[in-house]
């Protein structure tokens, strides 16, 4: 099986299991591993990345800029992408592999300079979409995804996929619990039915429906 169905798959499995997760109340189904919940998220976040894609190539064939598409694209990659998931990883998941030797300094910064380029383009795309500047908007996008893919596939081939998750099991609770306690404090109670809402909402509106539908490749 080549790299990338590897993902998708892995993507998909872990994704079963969050989307359980994501209307029970708290307790009643068994936490994810960290690497899983993970990999689920990138599993959401491919789905949006595959609707800004679509709404960004409407934008250069003339389609005029549809704010409320775009506020809730922003709404998903502010507050999903870079509040809950880059926090997941910068506080969580990889101080915890470089304590146990799994995550090399400088493969960390490489991602962290990632995490920071990105939270900065999601910025500039919230001010071309104030600004109803679809030039700016489209520029911004193109970008966004070019580098967004390649770091999820980067983070997934060196530290997500199942056979590279080597945490030792005793570690497992603590990281579990601070993933809990970093939604709940940006989502709310509503937690993660919030970002399948939002995500819904996004895929609706060019016209997707399922979010079941395979992310193959980046
Ligand atoms: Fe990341
Ligand atoms: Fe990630």
């Amino acid at each position: 099986m080549n790299d990338s169905l590897a993902a998708s798959q892995a993507r998909a499995i872990a994704f079963e299991d969050w989307m359980r997760t994501a209307y029970s109340p708290p307790g009643a189904v068994e936490m994810e591993r960290p690497e899983q919940e993970l990999l689920a998220e990138h599993h959401m976040m491919g789905l949006a990345l595959s609707a800004m894609e679509t709404e960004a190539q409407q934008l250069l064939r003339g389609a005029p800029l549809r704010p409320d598409f775009w506020r809730v694209a922003v709404d998903f990659i502010g507050n999903f992408t870079h509040r809950v998931h880059r926090v997941k990883e910068e506080d969580v998941f990889f101080p915890a592999l470089q304590s146990w030797g799994l995550l090399a300094p400088d493969r960390c910064q490489h991602f962290e300079e990632d995490h920071e380029a990105l939270g900065g383009l999601t910025r500039e795309l919230c001010d071309g979409v104030d600004e109803g500047d679809w030039e700016k908007a489209f520029r911004v996008v193109s970008i966004y995804l070019g580098r967004m893919r390649p770091h999820l596939t980067a983070e997934e081939q060196t530290l997500l996929m199942p056979e590279l998750a080597e945490i030792p099991a005793g570690e497992l609770a603590p990281i579990q619990q601070r993933f809990r306690e970093i939604e709940t404090h940006v989502l709310g109670e509503a937690g993660r039915s919030r970002i399948v809402e939002i995500s819904q909402q996004l895929r609706r509106s060019i016209h997707f429906t399922d979010l079941h539908e395979p992310v193959e490749s980046w």
